[in-house]
């Protein structure tokens, strides 16, 4: 018997994250934020200055010095948890996401998240790419403006520099290169169930999941 999967899937700020971390909480299982691996191969590739070399990316990706010890995330031992949430992160990452070598470094990677009892991931590509079995898939949305509203508020709350319109035209943006590239494009799956949080409290859309886990 296959360890369980629910996959969560959907652009950035649906609020994918916060509704995966409880769904994982609340079943007792792992819990995987496929977006934190892209977003430290982003920073590696900032700091190493090799964002316009796609093997060097790759090399970085395979390579990835990375730690997850009690909610912090390192990278050659240095705490990037915050760092990696920077909007220039964000956008770094969809651009190496883009990067064939680069899905495949991190393939096996992810599914080594797949333990007993069982794993919530979260990402663009779980359903379709990393977890394709997965019992359970949900697709979880929201307007551009609703998005960009709460992306600002997390940065804000985090002190970190931010423009509301400009979050609105970064997140449009990455969207765009996120469905339209040619591998693991985000997309809502036949087999997902759509999940509009527009309008829907954290709780509300951790409700809506939770009912719908089959
Ligand atoms: O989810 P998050 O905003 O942290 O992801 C950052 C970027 O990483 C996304 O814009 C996307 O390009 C990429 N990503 C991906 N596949 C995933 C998770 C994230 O391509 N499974």
């Amino acid at each position: 018997e296959a360890v369980p999967v629910i996959a969560i899937d959907g652009p950035s700020a649906s609020g994918k994250g916060t509704v995966a971390a409880r769904v994982a909480e609340a079943l007792g299982y792992h819990y995987l934020d496929s977006g934190s691996l892209y977003r430290l191969v982003a920073l590696a590739a900032i700091q190493a200055d090799a964002g316009d070399d796609p093997a060097a990316v790759a090399a970085l990706a395979e390579a990835l010095p990375a730690e997850f010890v009690g909610g912090r995330i390192l990278l050659s031992g240095a705490d990037v948890t915050d760092a990696i949430r920077s909007e220039d992160c964000a956008a770094m990452a969809s651009k190496v996401a883009a990067i064939p070598a680069v899905r495949d470094a991190l393939l096996e990677r992810q599914r080594a998240y797949r333990r007993a009892p069982g794993l919530v991931a979260e990402g663009r590509d779980m359903g379709s790419v990393v977890f394709p079995d997965a019992a359970n898939k949900f697709f979880l949305t929201a307007s551009v403006t609703a998005r960009a509203e709460r992306r600002y508020k997390q940065l804000m709350e985090k002190g970190l520099p931010a423009n509301i319109d400009s979050l609105s035209e970064e997140l449009s943006l990455r969207d765009a290169r996120d469905a339209a590239r040619s591998v693991a494009p985000l997309m809502k799956l036949p087999d997902a169930i759509l999940v509009e949080t527009s309008d829907m409290s954290i709780d509300e859309a951790v409700r809506f999941v939770t009912e719908r886990i089959a």
